[in-house]
């Protein structure tokens, strides 16, 4: 079995999973948050390296204020209990997205975090919070146009991996799978740039029952894919 090196998830459909119980979105939320521990454990175990998550997107805070504020405090705990998590597993913890619009608690937390584990060797979790990628490449390109004007970067010198440099996932690989739950077939903003040639899964499956087994399924799924970034199959090379 070939395991991805890079996950990347977009954990949808916890208000729709808590409705179908008669139970308030803020409860899918709460189950999402503890599935994504379980996951992270999972995903280590079954040899994945890096596993990214998004959890508040930049258009999230376009929700009613009660749900924005139960995931805020939600991902305040969810900090905390992280802290704890990555010291037993050994995990290493990023947070990408642009926290400076989070209460300034939550930021501490974020940087708290980072810091205690920047030197764990196991699982690389990555945390999109206010996470837009069309927002981060803006910021990166008003980075980047900075140093160009300090006379750092030369703008003709410019290549793709001096771009890589600028975004928040700097250093990390780029996902190798990319799974959506819920049954929603779109991006809603989630890496544009890094999901050039990853591979998609799509399940029905909300993200609070997304079990091991799930993850197991789409990894079997990614085995058979054939990825050819552009090029042909080393069998078929013959028959030009
Ligand atoms: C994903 O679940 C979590 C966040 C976006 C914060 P949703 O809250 O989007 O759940 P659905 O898609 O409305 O069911
Ligand atoms: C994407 O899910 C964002 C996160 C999972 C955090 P949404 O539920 O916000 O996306 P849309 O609105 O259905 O596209
Ligand atoms: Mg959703």
């Amino acid at each position: 079995m070939n395991v991805p090196k890079h996950v990347a998830i977009i954990l949808d459909g916890n208000g729709r999973w808590a409705k179908a119980k008669g139970m308030p979105r803020n409860y899918g939320h709460a189950q999402g948050s503890k599935n994504v521990e379980r996951i992270c454990e999972e995903a280590w175990r079954m040899g994945i390296k890096y596993l990214t998550v998004y959890a508040f997107s930049t258009e999230n805070w376009n929700r009613p204020d009660d749900e924005v504020n139960a995931l805020m405090k939600l991902l305040r705990n969810y900090m905390k209990t992280c802290l704890k998590t990555a010291a037993k597993n050994d995990m290493k913890v990023r947070v990408i997205g642009d926290i400076t619009r989070l209460d300034e608690d939550i930021q501490k937390r974020i940087l708290e975090l980072e810091e205690a584990t920047k030197n764990n060797s196991g699982l690389n979790f990555q945390i999109a919070i206010n996470y837009g990628s069309r927002d981060e490449m803006v910021r990166a390109i008003r980075k980047l146009a900075k140093d160009c004007i300090d006379g750092k970067v030369n703008p003709e010198e410019i290549e793709e991996q001096t771009f890589e440099q600028y975004l928040d996932t700097k250093g990390i690989p780029d996902p190798d799978l990319m799974i959506r739950t819920s049954g929603e077939l779109r991006l809603s903003n989630y890496l544009l740039w890094q999901l050039a040639y990853t591979e998609f899964y799509f399940t029905d499956v909300p993200w609070p029952d997304f079990s091991k087994e799930e993850l197991e399924k789409a990894i079997e799924q990614y085995n058979h894919r054939d990825r050819r970034y552009g090029g042909v199959k080393e069998e078929e090379e013959q028959n030009v």
